[in-house]
Order: C-alpha cells, then sequence, then structure tokens
C-alpha cells in the first residue's frame, strides 16, 4: 500500500495518472485556473510562474493572453504534456517548463510579477514551504495567487467515492493528503497562510462550477485518478473497490448534478524593504 503523505508516493500517483488528467481532469480544473488568470488581472507581457502545472491549467490561458509564462511540476509526464501543448500555442514556450520540486524553486529570487498555483500547493507535504518558495521568486510587488478546494476530500467525482466508501464501509478510516497540514479552505485560512509567507493578503474568490457528469463506465475507467490518492481506498481489495464503483455509477444514473467551489486567494509581495527581507527565504 502506498502512502500519499510520502511525496514519492504521490508523485508516482500524478506520473501513473498524467494521461488521465489530460483526458478527464484538466476539463474541470482548467474552469478554475481561467478565471484565477482573469481575476488576478495582469497587464500583457507579464512574467509569470504556474507552480504545480500538470497538463498547464493555467499556463495555456497565460500563454493565449500573451503573458511569459513559465512553469514547474515535480512529474515528469505532466511536464511533457504541459510541453507539448504549451508549444502549440507558442513553442518556445515549451522551454519553459520544467520539471521542479515547488518546495525547492531554482528561480532567482524577484524573478516574476506574479506566482500562481492551482490545485497544487495545497497538495505538497509542507504547503507552507511551497508559499515561501512562490514568495521568494516574487518581485516586489508581485501577485501569489493560490487555488484550493473548499472541501478538504477534494471536488467533484472524488466526493462521490468518498460518499460511496462512507455509506458502504462507515468504520473505514477517512484519510486525506489534506489531512494535518494548514489548509487554505476558508478565507481566513488562506489569509493566514500569505501571511506566514510574508505575504499581505488583497482577496479570497469563492467559485463554483460544474464537473461535466460523464458517460455511465466513467467510475471503473478512472477509479485511479478520482480517487486513488485516498487511504481509504487504498485500504480496500479489489472486490470492495468494485462494490465501490458500482455504487458511484448507480449514483450518476440518479441524475445527480455534481458542482465544486474552490478559494481563489490573491496576495501581494510588499515592497518595503522590511517586507521584501520578510517574505524571503532564509
Ligand atoms: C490536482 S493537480 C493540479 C494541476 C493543475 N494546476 C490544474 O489545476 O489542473 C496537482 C499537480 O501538482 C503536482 N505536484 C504535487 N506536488 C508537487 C510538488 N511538490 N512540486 C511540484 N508539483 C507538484 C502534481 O504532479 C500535479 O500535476
Amino acid at each position: 500500500m502506498t502512502d500519499p503523505s510520502k511525496p514519492d508516493a504521490m508523485r508516482e500517483h500524478w506520473e501513473r495518472t498524467a494521461e488521465q488528467y489530460e483526458a478527464e481532469g484538466d476539463a474541470f480544473t482548467r474552469q478554475f485556473a481561467e478565471e484565477a488568470w482573469r481575476l488576478a488581472d495582469l497587464a500583457k507581457g507579464a512574467k509569470i510562474l504556474d507552480v504545480a502545472t500538470g497538463v498547464g491549467a493555467l499556463l495555456l490561458p497565460a500563454l493565449r493572453a500573451e503573458a511569459e509564462a513559465h512553469a514547474i511540476d515535480f512529474s515528469s509526464a505532466m511536464v511533457a504534456r504541459a510541453r507539448r501543448r504549451a508549444a502549440e500555442i507558442d513553442p518556445a514556450a515549451a522551454y519553459r517548463v520544467t520539471q521542479m520540486d515547488g518546495q525547492a524553486l531554482t528561480f532567482a529570487q524577484g524573478s516574476f510579477d506574479a506566482a500562481f498555483s492551482i490545485f497544487g500547493v495545497m497538495l505538497f507535504p509542507d504547503p507552507d514551504a511551497g508559499l515561501a518558495e512562490m514568495a521568494h521568486v516574487l518581485r516586489p510587488g508581485g501577485l501569489a495567487i493560490v487555488g484550493a478546494w473548499q472541501s478538504a476530500a477534494g471536488a467533484g467525482p472524488a466526493l462521490l467515492f468518498q460518499d460511496a466508501i462512507a455509506t458502504l464501509f462507515p468504520d473505514l478510516e477517512f484519510g486525506s493528503p489534506l489531512a494535518g497540514r494548514p489548509p487554505f479552505n476558508t478565507p481566513e485560512r488562506m489569509d493566514a497562510a500569505f501571511a506566514r509567507a510574508g505575504l499581505a493578503p488583497q482577496a479570497v474568490h469563492h467559485v463554483t462550477r460544474p464537473w461535466a457528469t460523464p458517460e455511465a463506465d466513467w467510475p471503473r475507467k478512472n477509479a485511479a485518478l478520482a480517487f486513488g490518492w485516498s487511504p481509504a481506498w487504498q485500504a480496500l481489495g479489489e472486490a470492495d473497490r468494485d462494490r465501490v464503483i458500482e455504487a458511484v455509477e448507480a449514483r450518476l444514473r440518479t441524475g445527480v448534478q455534481i458542482e465544486a467551489t474552490a478559494l481563489i486567494g490573491i496576495a501581494r509581495k510588499g515592497s518595503s524593504r522590511r517586507n521584501w527581507i520578510g517574505s524571503a527565504r532564509a
């Protein structure tokens, strides 16, 4: 059994599911990324970083808006996909997508006008370290924009799997990769996380978008993507997983409509020397 609290297990999860993520996950998350891009309201030509880009949910709208967009992800499979998609918009942009741990960015201090992380930094083993890195690479006055699910159990199909497991196996311990970490799922928590990184909170927006109800065989084909990271799922044997999948399929047949709410928080790096030093890592 893999332990999702270990970074290597998490990376393996994203390496394994990158293809499915591009096919099935990206259309859902990019709705939030596009809104985050709009809310940041950056000037054309802004130099931005997308931390934990996945297959480029934020990177692609930024490139289409003619930003000088850079992106990182720790999964080589995600990076390969984000590069290919970036190159379709601007061949040179592919070279600005690199494999890197968001908790140890290698860009110089003050490199970017804005740093985004959409459903990325919230998953890091140490989200505070991820935010501190974003603060470090921002120029004074630059913006940090973070997207996080309102529910600690994730969003969209993950909630269907969670409900099914809770009903079928009420005694099963429910773990989440977000458990025990400083969450960003209320405006107060988001603001406090920004403040710990030395950033001045500006606004937190609640953004709700639909998860398009999929084909009937979606849960069976995509269980690993939707819920494979969950300790509860990993604790189940094949036969019990089958029961969960059947329960999710039955729920979808009722025509259930699913939507998800994310918090999009925006903070600014201070331009005074005091804030500048305060927000930098040691
Ligand atoms: C839920 S996906 C979000 C991807 C994209 N931002 C989006 O909104 O579709 C989470 C991404 O975080 C990446 N990730 C997780 N931990 C990371 C870390 N420590 N450093 C860099 N990337 C990480 C994963 O590889 C995955 O691509």
